[in-house]
């Protein structure tokens, strides 16, 4: 059975037992704060289990993209070197939301492992909770009796909270589980240890492929476990592990799920896998990596320098590494796999193939930044050689961290590169750096956020601000944040018009009001499909009535820059072509700022025509087409817009302006009639990152007062140059005037110049047997003070020439010598300089027959000449 095979095998198999078949979800979490990445099949439902939401269908199944790379449940560090774990996996699951419970979610386990797989049942052990006393939890009886009608009681294992009971975070939905194993071992060596003391114990082949977990508990903040308001089946098998059991690998990384990368790597490294640990690790790594890599660029989140985007680029910063030290790839190399990855998946998630191009360079891009920063670092670690030399032959832990903090060196690549010179790392110093530094983190990102204290159970909250701006309304929960120096609350209301920013429109602002109070809303944001209004303070009463009342005019604002935003997005694509995909956008009530897919600057005549399309569209005043809840095929069928990493439900709301000319999906709020925009200015127009560019515009008043601006300035410019038509012929006269002003400047010095070359010929005194001239003059620049000096040597023999000035305001000497002098009367430029800059508080030096000194007090530049035959003399004599 091939990979495709058997996920779909799995997915037929839940559909026959009345599962809906969902859509995996993107990746990246947008509306999460306690999540940045999918970690598990069932984070896209966590708010199903909890009760906040209730969901469209009782039984679903999928195969979701999972990452696990941080937070609690993290394998980075894992993959490459064990054969099972990876950054990017996918989870198929089946789910119970408050439908069927333990016996048919094991019943049906087993069935499709033994009966549609046809796994042996003699290879596989399952497990199940033991109980924990200080949670108060009892034995899983039910899943143990379950079991033992279908195996043999020996092989039903008992396990601790730390294997069986399943939590998604520190705090949120959790639950017993029981999991199932399976012995991939070789007869002989399942002869030799039996497979059940294996069970948990890190063996390769020996893992867990799938666990079951019954969620009926809510881990709150404060560590206790509350109930939840149903019993939920929340089941994730690895694919990747899967496929390993059913095709008898030893590795994921054996099967036609990495085969293809795997192959690809070796290729291009001229290496073949299987033959050196050491390289088997770095294709492993890379193959595992790539995916992670491409998906989550995919589902729109770019490499960054904070939060996602720095995971990505961190893991990304992994591939590279293990390809330039073990596989010798020092250009880049992974975006080439992409095109492996892309083909390969296109079945199950074409958003990769479709964005292929644009992925790749993004990939490309970030390669050559790092591995031109994996350089420097080189750089730095040569420079530094001798100072290691110096030190014992050993590279302190500071030079340590700031290679690995600031050129992504980890300490294995510092210590690599530290053994081929002979030199050894501190390496309890960097991990103590690198503790100071986590401790430092720790402490500027420290939130506790305190439990929901529940008014109103089992409401759901209602946003109702696309029909209106006030409402009355009931706080239905609350609860407290504290961040460093900083509490807020959030208050969730059973209805409300305030938007939580979402779609990359901010969230609304405005005030609750009640008989006795009244409370400022400073920001709406969303948590999941909690609507949370954020407060410094909380209400005095919290069961009193409110009314809510959003600021109305900011709105407003807000209304005309997304209407705008979405009127641009349809002119790009016409002007551009059909590539322009959106990549990010802010819309609040002072501007709109949109990204998008494109790879090249916008010349400004392309840009005039995006303007005028829009504006045009502006004066058309094209009424809203908003309809709500659609099913998502009409909407495509519609011909709207959907975003790359987007997760849409199975009704969708679609905004049209002009059937013909712009239909998005979006949750944003608008204006009743592009008239309402009044106008539309772009402003900016710039690259984010590779092959994205960003525009920055205005509408209605804001433009307006921008367009104003720019007019009293020009009518500034108009009025000093006193002339009311053709401004720029009048400036480019200026400017043609200026040049030839300079030209005839230029002139008129250089013959000053000849003029000052005789007229100090003829200074010249006669000190120890030189020439001596010691003179202040007046120079524009420091070019004529070199040109004169020059110029001098060649007028008169055996000379010692001092000029002393003032350019700019700021004193200045010059000594020049003849040749003669330097070599047979061993005097020198730069001695004499420094000496005279003493007079004028400053210092200088330059090359012995000529040097040069600024200084700090004009007021000694008199002293400077006055001085210059006694020094000469001294000189000379000395
Ligand atoms: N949520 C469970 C897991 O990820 C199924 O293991």
């Amino acid at each position: 059975m091939n990979s495709a095979e058997i996920r779909q095998k799995f997915l037929d198999f839940f559909a026959s037992k009345q599962h809906q078949i969902v859509p995996s979800a993107p990746i990246v979490v947008k509306d999460d704060p306690t999540l940045m990445f999918i970690n598990s099949g069932m984070a896209p439902f966590k708010d199903y289990f909890l009760g906040n939401k209730p969901a469209p269908y009782k039984r679903v199944t999928d195969t979701q993209k999972c990452l696990r790379v941080s937070g609690k449940h993290n394998d980075l560090e894992e993959v490459g070197y064990d054969t099972y774990h990876h950054t990017m996996f996918e989870m198929l699951g089946n789910w119970s939301f408050g439908d069927y419970f333990k016996k048919d979610a094991l019943e049906w386990s087993w069935e499709l492992l033994t009966e549609v797989y046809k796994l042996p049942k003699d290879r596989l052990y399952v497990s199940v909770f033991q109980g924990d006393d200080s949670e108060n939890l009892p034995m899983d009886q039910d899943a143990f009796s379950i079991w033992k009608s279908m195996i043999a009681e020996d092989r039903i294992l008992m396990g601790s909270k730390k294997d069986n009971f399943w939590e998604m975070g520190d705090t949120g939905p959790c639950g017993p589980c029981s999991e199932i194993h399976i012995d991939l071992r070789s007869e002989e060596e399942r002869a030799q240890v039996d497979g059940k003391e294996l069970v948990n114990n890190d063996h390769p082949q020996v893992v867990e492929i799938w666990n079951n977990v019954f969620m009926e508990f809510n881990r709150l903040a404060d560590g206790s476990l509350v109930k939840l308001p149903a019993q939920h089946v929340d089941t994730g098998m690895g694919f990747e592990r899967l496929c390993m059991a059913i095709q008898g690998k030893r590795s994921n990384y054996d099967t036609d799920v990495f085969q293809p990368l795997i192959q690809f790597v070796a290729q291009e490294a001229g290496v073949k896998y299987g033959q050196d640990e050491k390289t088997d690790i770095a294709i492993r790594v890379i193959s595992d990596h790539i995916r992670a890599i491409a998906f989550t660029i995919a589902d729109g989140q770019l490499p960054s320098n904070n939060k996602a985007g720095y995971v990505i680029r961190r893991i990304l910063r992994r591939a590279v590494r293990y390809g330039f030290t073990f596989l010798n790839f020092k250009k880049p190399f992974l975006h080439k796999l992409a095109v492996v990855l892309a083909n390969q998946m296109a079945h199950v998630f074409p958003e990769l193939k479709q964005q292929l191009g644009f992925v790749q360079r993004v990939i490309e891009e970030e390669e050559n930044a790092f591995l031109r920063t994996l350089d420097n670092g080189l750089k730095r670690l040569d420079a530094l050689e001798n100072s290691f030399k110096e030190n014992n032959n050993i590279i302190d832990g500071k030079t340590a961290f700031e290679l690995y903090d600031t050129f992504g060196f980890p300490l294995d690549l510092t210590a690599l590169i530290a053994r081929e010179k002979g030199l050894q790392v501190d390496e309890a110093g960097f991990s103590k750096e690198m503790e100071q530094q986590k401790s430092r983190s720790r402490n500027a990102s420290a939130t506790e956020q305190s439990d929901w204290v529940i008014l109103q159970p089992d409401v759901v909250n209602e946003f109702i601000g696309y029909d209106c701006d006030t409402t009355d309304t009931h706080i239905v929960r609350y609860r407290q944040v504290k961040a460093k120096n900083k509490s807020e609350y959030h208050l969730v209301l059973d209805k409300t018009p305030f938007y939580a920013e979402s779609g990359g429109q901010v969230g609304d602002t405005g005030f609750l009001i009640s008989d006795t109070e009244q409370v400022e809303v400073l920001d709406t944001k969303k948590e999941n499909d909690l609507i949370l209004h954020i407060t410094a303070k909380l209400p005095q009463n919290v069961e009193a009535g409110f009314r809510a009342e959003i600021a109305a005019e900011r709105r407003n604002y807000i209304r005309k820059n997304h209407s705008a935003t979405h009127l641009l997005h349809a002119a790009l694509r016409t002007v551009l072509g059909e590539h322009v995909q959106q990549r990010g956008s802010l819309v609040n009530e002072k501007l709109l700022r949109f990204d998008f897919s494109h790879f090249a600057k916008i010349e400004d005549a392309e840009l005039r025509q995006i303007e005028h399309i829009v504006n045009e569209r502006v004066r058309q005043a094209i009424p809203l087409d908003e309809r709500r809840n659609v099913p998502i095929d009409e909407a495509k069928n519609m011909g709207a817009t959907a975003l790359f990493g987007e997760k849409y439900g199975d009704f969708v709301r679609v905004i049209t302006f002009g059937s013909d000319y712009s239909v998005e999906l979006c949750g944003g709020t608008h204006v009743m009639n592009t008239g309402h925009i009044g106008y539309f200015k772009i402003v900016s127009e710039s690259s984010v990152a590779a092959g994205v560019r960003r525009i920055e515009a205005f509408t209605a008043t804001a433009a307006e007062e921008y367009m104003q601006q720019q007019l009293n300035e020009l009518n500034a410019v108009r009025e000093v140059l006193n002339t009311q038509s053709n401004v720029s012929g009048a400036v480019q006269k200026m400017q043609d005037d200026l040049k030839g002003l300079q030209k005839q400047l230029e002139a008129f010095e250089l013959k000053q110049l000849t003029g000052m070359k005789d007229e100090l010929a003829q200074k010249a005194v006669q000190v120890g047997g030189v020439n001596l001239i010691a003179q202040r003059v007046v120079l524009n620049s420091a070019d004529y003070m070199k040109k004169l000096a020059f110029d001098m040597r060649q007028v008169v023999d055996n000379l010692v020439l001092i000029l002393a000035t003032e350019i700019d305001g700021k004193p200045q000497i010059a000594v020049m010598l003849s040749d003669n002098l330097v070599q047979e009367k061993n005097l020198n430029a730069s001695t004499l300089v420094r000496e005279l800059a003493k007079e004028i508080k400053g210092g200088g030096g330059g090359q012995p027959f000529y040097a040069t000194a600024g200084g700090k007090d004009a007021a000694g530049l008199d002293a400077v000449t006055a001085k210059a035959p006694e020094l000469v003399k001294s000189m000379i004599n000395g």
